[in-house]
Order: structure tokens, then sequence, then C-alpha cells
């Protein structure tokens, strides 16, 4: 059967042809499962002949990408293969994949995806009888899923009713305590810029709606004035502290409860140093998304962070330097009902759920844009030689990068929320960050707000969880 075939075939919703046979890809390491496979060869094991093979040196260099472009580009299942933990020439590659793989099949599972069609295995080099029983039992298991459903996105906007969110969100502020806060935050930030604690203070200033604010660099202690505080302060401003360090040695930054996890992030990742900022944060009132409270504030008590070095409330302004490991992200969350709703579907309506959601994304990246954990000089989907993300609005480009976005923010995303707010399309990608966030906190621990802690998935244990591992 041609590709054309098979994708006219697949397009069919629940129609499978006759004699219809699975295309499987496998990803296998160079050093134990290709060579396994070649044992299998040479001791003249028989197993079905649907797998296509591609060699990487080690499990390690295998991104969930790859896996992705495999289902894009028409497999109906995939096998990722490798050196069994311990033997990894690369020493503790097949590790560090362990950890990332078990976390993208969550969130595969989660869009849509049933996992008869994605499979790992460990097989040694002197495993060729293990390879043909993995290849014959994954064989079976993609024959049952079937064939891989459309890339498509069906018409129409929702299509599920998700139940409500609910919560209270922070303390409430009335207008006298909110103008209480912004007199010490100017008080602060004056001090601040007086006493040269920092060059630059990066705060929110009026925009040109009533309840609009846009990021501000204050530099003169007589445009402290300018710096507001209130429910429209949107913008997460860890993701300018950056280029202000460009000019100025030591930055001030004002933040909210939820800009705490993204400047902490920016210091575990290397891409700030702590003696470089001087962290203010604000008794937050909740920040508005439209005409509500915004989804992420629902669960959130506003409080500032220990992880700051002042801290503004109503009552004053004090110096805070409390343990940071003490800190965690907010748990639970109000769309954790929503997610275990989504979850509760088979996986068809999930997958038709997230393929309208992608399906309209319009690659104008603004959620790459606002992620203050998004800074790689260029990013994958920007790359043409070789091009890994289809860059058009059509599917299954949008699939792709929506969920690898999502892939490569896991572990690391701390819940600010600006992706899904700044999304004219209105795409749920907070409920995806949630999802992974939660898988990550229930398989590693959580997702803390403490500089010095490793991001889970750039580290692991012997006694990782592998039960999914053939
Ligand atoms: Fe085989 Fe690392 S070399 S998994």
């Amino acid at each position: 059967m041609t590709e054309a075939n098979v994708t006219a075939a697949k397009s069919e919703a629940g129609a499978v042809p006759e004699n219809w046979k699975p295309h499987i890809v496998a990803l296998v390491c160079n050093w134990c499962s290709y060579a396994g496979a070649d044992m299998a060869g040479t001791t003249r094991r028989e197993y079905p002949a649907n797998v296509r093979m591609m060699r990487f040196p080690c499990t390690g260099r295998m991104s969930p990408l790859m896996i992705l472009r495999a289902f894009e580009q028409g497999a109906d299942g995939v096998l990722v293969s490798g050196c069994h933990p311990g033997d990894c020439h690369y020493v503790q590659g097949n590790l560090v994949a362990r950890r990332r793989f078990t976390i993208f099949r969550s969130l595969m599972d989660f869009i849509g995806v049933d996992l008869k069609r994605l499979h790992f295995a460990w097989v040694s080099a002197a495993e060729g009888h293990k390879w043909a029983k993995v290849v014959s039992e994954v064989t079976t298991s993609v024959q049952e899923a079937g064939p891989l459903p459309s890339f498509e996105h069906p018409e129409g906007w929702g299509g599920i009713d998700l139940p409500e969110m609910t919560g209270s969100g922070p303390q409430e502020l009335d207008e006298q305590r909110l103008d209480a806060i912004r007199a010490n935050l100017r008080k602060a930030a004056s001090e601040v810029l007086t006493t040269e604690r920092a060059g630059v203070v990066i705060g929110y200033g009026s925009g040109s709606l009533p309840d609009q604010t846009h990021p501000v660099l204050i530099t003169k202690t007589a445009e402290c004035e300018k710096l507001e505080w209130g429910q429209g302060c949107r913008n997460n401003l860890g993701a300018y502290v950056g280029s202000a360090l460009e000019k100025h040695e030591r930055v001030a930054v004002v933040a909210k409860t939820c800009d705490l996890g993204a400047i902490s992030g920016l210091i575990r990742e290397g891409q700030l140093r702590r003696d470089q900022l001087l962290v203010i944060g604000v008794q937050c009132p909740g920040v508005r998304d439209g005409s509500g409270l915004a989804t992420k504030c629902l669960s959130c008590s506003g409080d500032p962070h220990p992880i700051c070095d002042l801290v503004v409330t109503v009552e004053g302004v004090q110096e805070s330097c409390e343990d940071p490991s003490a800190a965690a992200l907010d748990t639970p969350d109000a769309r954790d009902e929503q997610i275990a709703y989504l979850e509760s579907l088979p996986h068809e309506e999930r997958w038709q759920y997230w393929q309208r959601q992608f399906g309209r994304c319009l690659r104008c990246y603004a959620c790459r844009a606002a992620c203050p954990l998004c800074y790689c000089s260029t990013c994958i989907t920007d790359k043409h030689r070789p091009q890994w993300v289809p860059t058009s609005i059509d599917h299954p480009g949008n699939s792709t990068w929506n969920i690898i976005r999502a892939v490569h923010l896991a572990g690391r995303c701390t819940g600010c929320d600006e992706c899904a707010r700044v999304c004219p399309a209105d795409i749920r990608l907070d409920l995806i960050n949630r999802k992974l966030s939660l898988e990550v906190e229930r398989q590693y621990g959580k997702i803390g707000l403490d500089p010095e802690e490793k991001s889970a998935l750039v580290d692991f244990r012997m006694e990782d969880s592998e039960e999914f591992i053939l």
C-alpha cells in the first residue's frame, strides 16, 4: 500500500482496510538493541517484518520529537529500545532517557494516543531472542490498536464541555489596600536604587487601558512613582531579567507568587546568577483574565515567597532571607478536575479534543515569547536543516509544535500560565502543562522553588520506575 493509500485509509474513521498491516518505527541504540536485532538475524529467529529501524548512538540521544515525527509521518506504532540500565555505553544516557520517556508516555496518553502504539524495551547485544519476542509483541499490540487516527483537525471549536473551575484565589484587596501596597512598592524600589542595591528595577507601569499594565524598567528614583500594582499586572517579569542584565550588573525584579518559580528556574538552569538579582516579592491580589480571576490564581494564596530578598505587603516592606528549600508550588489546582475528566474519556475522544485545540494554532509563537523558560537562542521549530517541525499552520505540524513545546517544559514549567494567557486561539496549554507537572510530581517529587534543586528530568535514580519497559 502506498503512503497516500495509507493516509486515505486512516482518514476513514474506524475503518480498518482488509489485510492492513501496521507500520512500526523502531528507534534503537547502536550498541545494544541494534546489535541484538543483528543477533536475531544471524541466529535466524523469525519475527514480523513490520518494523523499520533507525539507529542512534544511545537512547539518551532520542528525543520525543523523533517519536512524534514517526507518528506524524505515518507510523502506527513506535518502539524505542536501548541498553539495560547499567549497560549504557555513555553510562547514564538510558537512565535519563527513562525519565523523559515516562513523562512523554503519560502526555501521549493524555492527548489520546493509545499506549498500545508506544513501546519501550531494554534489549542487549546478546538478546536476539528477546528482540524477536519484543517485535512480535509490539506488532500484535499495534495491530490491535489499528491504524493511527488522522492528524487532521475535526470541525468545530471545543467539542467537549469541561467541568467549571472553582476556587477563591488570593485574599481580596480593596483599592485602599492596593494603594498601600503600591506606595510601599515605590518606596522599596526607590530605596533599592538610592542605595545602589541594583541598577534597575523591573516592574509594571500603567498601560493604555484602565486595568492594563506593561513591563517597565526603572533606573531613576524619580521614576519609581510610575510603578503600578493590581490585578492587571499579568506579565511574568522573569522573562525580562536576562536582557536587563546585559546593561546592568544587578537587577531588581518585582515578582508575584507565580513568577518566583520562573526566576528560580532560570537560576537553577544557569541562565541567571542569584547574586545578580534582587527579588522584590509583592502581595498579589490575583490577576484578571478577561472578566474574572485568572485560572492560575484560583488556587494560589498570592503570598510572597521566602526566596524574595524584599517582601512588600499592605503593612510595609521587610527583608526576607528564609530558607528557600521549604518552598513549593501550590497544589491542588482548580484545573485538576478538568484533567481528571479528560482522562476519564476514551482515547478517541481525547484525541479529537486535542486535535481540535491544536488545529486552532496560528503558529504565532506568543506562548514561546511569553515563557521565561523558553530561552534557546534558536528554537527547534525555527531550525530548517533538518526541519523537525513543519511550520505551516495546517496539521500535523501544529500538533507536533504544541506537544514538543510542552515536552521541553516538562519538569521545568512552574505554572505561571503565561503561555495560555497570551494564546490568541485559547488553546488549553495550561491543562497540558499542569498534567505534566502532576506527572513529574507523582513520579519524582515536587517541582519546588529552590534554585539549588536539580530539574527532575535531567536527573535519575537507579530505582526509578520502569514498569512499562519490556
Ligand atoms: Fe545504548 Fe546508551 S548506549 S542506551
